[in-house]
């Protein structure tokens, strides 16, 4: 399989350009910009990206790379940073902007030489995505200007004898309007990429690994039911069948229908599949616990119990499974197995269950590409588009104290909510009901009510760190509120959050 190396100087956007060549079939890897020559030449790349970055390439500690990879043969793109970085290494000179002038911002009118081979197809004037405040005073020798802005003379360089680029801007974002074909005529002319990587490809090699690692080797996964967790056991019960065992913790805080809908998922397939229902032991160690913190802890502990006397039970198993996909991976910053987040995997998995190696079957995929993993490893749609969905349940969507009663209000409205959304087919990135801890008066018929109030939470985001909160149709809150109202006996008020992340969370605990 060909390989771009993308080389990391700490730009905002690294996981977005190694999207980007990913989306267009070719497969990359980010890693560190100090990453030595030989590791490069053992990785093998048909081509090399340096990413942005924060620093400024003539500091004395600006990252840089090794020399010697201007000498592989093998073509390079720079990006923002990367391409300063270029610039300077190979004698041309990069300073400040002295004055507003050539410093740029966000949009940018971009007029483009189209003999350059990354424009030949994208036309003379585009709008690109601009975010510097040094620029090229001068480009070095072999180099010509492919790209100007109004305040920018050296917007792009290249030097088609090497197979150099250099791009100010950012082809990665969605604002560079021609981006995606910059990206890929880099890869398809410049790099002669022949669009080698395919899900169905990947499944054949990742189940031929597994095997060969595997052997006749037990291993045990953790099944939540979200992507993650869902995509891994299906890939590993393609590979080693009844060797694996997969344990689902239902802690009776998922939502409406969802654990059967888990374990039909994987009822046909050749595996040992556990399901623990351990609604009781969950809700009795939470009754009367109302501190958000302690919530989590406490599920998080449980968790770890549960599944601990199950793989006791089941004896020494060789390989523990989890579902760490390649964002955390990049995350942690060293291409190193990311440490387990007990955020992500409800308080981390135990460290007294005997094995001998964890695997991490999908380390290498973004979370995109988990899901297309998922479709060709055929599972149904609907939890391989799944939204996140926290750990801790609906444990954290009940506002105060858990009861059953609670519990099963929050599960009909949100259920509801979700049917609409979906009727409607609104584009939102997750969606969801809680239960306030909050009653009213309210009036129902000739009666007077004090009942619960229902809030429905809505957001876009890309990276969940921030999030907006979407703007719904008012007919479609109407729908969802008179029926929240009508069919669940026990909210008579709902309210829609229209706070965005930060100041508020996306969850209300
Ligand atoms: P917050 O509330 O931190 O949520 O803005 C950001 C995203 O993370 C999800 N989330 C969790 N996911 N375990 C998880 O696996 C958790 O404990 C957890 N808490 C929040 C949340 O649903 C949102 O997508």
């Amino acid at each position: 399989m060909q390989k771009i190396l993308i080389l990391d100087f700490g730009g905002q956007y690294n996981q977005l350009i190694a999207r980007r060549v990913r989306e267009q079939n070719v497969y990359c890897e980010v890693h560190p910009h100090d990453m030595p020559l030989d590791e490069i030449r053992r990785f093998d790349p048909i081509g090399l990206i340096f990413t942005g970055g924060p620093g400024s390439v003539y500091l004395p500690d600006a990252p840089k790379v090794d020399p010697g990879v201007f000498s592989l043969g093998v073509p390079i793109l720079g990006i923002c940073y990367g391409c300063q970085l270029m610039a300077q290494m190979l004698g041309g000179c990069v300073t400040a902007a002295q004055d507003d002038s050539a410093r740029e911002y966000g949009k940018t009118v971009t007029f483009f030489d189209t003999s350059c081979k990354l424009f030949a197809d994208i036309g003379e004037e585009s709008v690109t995505w601009m975010s510097h405040g040094d620029y090229m005073a001068e480009i070095p020798a072999g180099f010509s200007l492919a790209a100007h802005s109004e305040a920018c003379p050296t917007a792009a360089i290249c030097d088609e004898t090497r197979r150099f680029y250099g791009v100010q801007f950012h082809p990665e974002v969605a604002h560079t309007e021609r981006g995606r074909e910059m990206l890929r005529s880099f890869l398809y002319k410049v790099c002669r990429a022949a669009g080698d990587w395919t899900m169905a490809d990947y499944k054949t090699q990742a189940i031929e690994a597994i095997r060969a690692k595997v052997g006749g080797g037990k291993a045990l996964l953790a099944l939540s039911g979200g992507v993650d967790s869902s995509v891994a056991a299906a890939l590993m019960s393609e590979a080693i069948g009844p060797q694996l065992t997969c344990v689902f913790v239902d802690h009776g805080l998922m939502r409406k229908n969802e654990g059967d809908e888990v374990e039909a998922a994987f009822a046909r397939r050749e595996l040992n599949f556990i399901r623990i229902n351990a609604e009781e032991r969950f809700l009795s160690r939470l009754t009367g616990v109302v501190e958000p913190e302690t919530k989590r802890k406490i599920i998080g502990e449980e968790f770890v119990r549960v599944f601990e006397d199950v793989a006791h039970r089941i004896g020494a198993v060789d390989f523990l499974v989890q579902g760490t996909i390649y964002p955390d991976v990049i995350e942690s910053g060293k291409g190193e197995a990311a440490v387990i987040k007990s955020h992500h995997n409800v308080g981390g998995l135990p460290d007294t269950v005997d094995f001998k190696e964890i695997l991490e079957p999908l380390r290498m995929l973004f979370k995109d590409e988990v899901r297309q993993l998922g479709r060709e490893l055929g599972l149904p749609e609907a939890l391989v588009s799944r939204q996140p969905f926290p750990g801790p349940g609906l444990a954290i969507r009940v506002i105060g104290e858990i009861t059953k009663e609670k519990l099963y209000l929050l599960r009909e409205a949100d259920a509801i909510f979700r049917e609409e959304m979906s009727r409607a087919g609104r584009a939102s990135d997750q969606y969801f009901a809680a239960l306030t801890n909050m009653r009213s008066v309210g009036v129902m018929g000739d009666g007077r009510s004090y009942d619960y109030a229902v809030a429905l939470r809505s957001v876009q985001t890309s990276d969940f760190m921030t999030a907006d909160f979407s703007r719904l149709p008012w007919e479609l809150l109407d729908r969802v509120s008179v029926r929240i109202v009508n069919e669940v006996r026990g909210v008579n008020r709902v309210l829609y959050d229209i706070t965005s992340k930060p100041p508020a969370t996306v969850e209300y605990e």
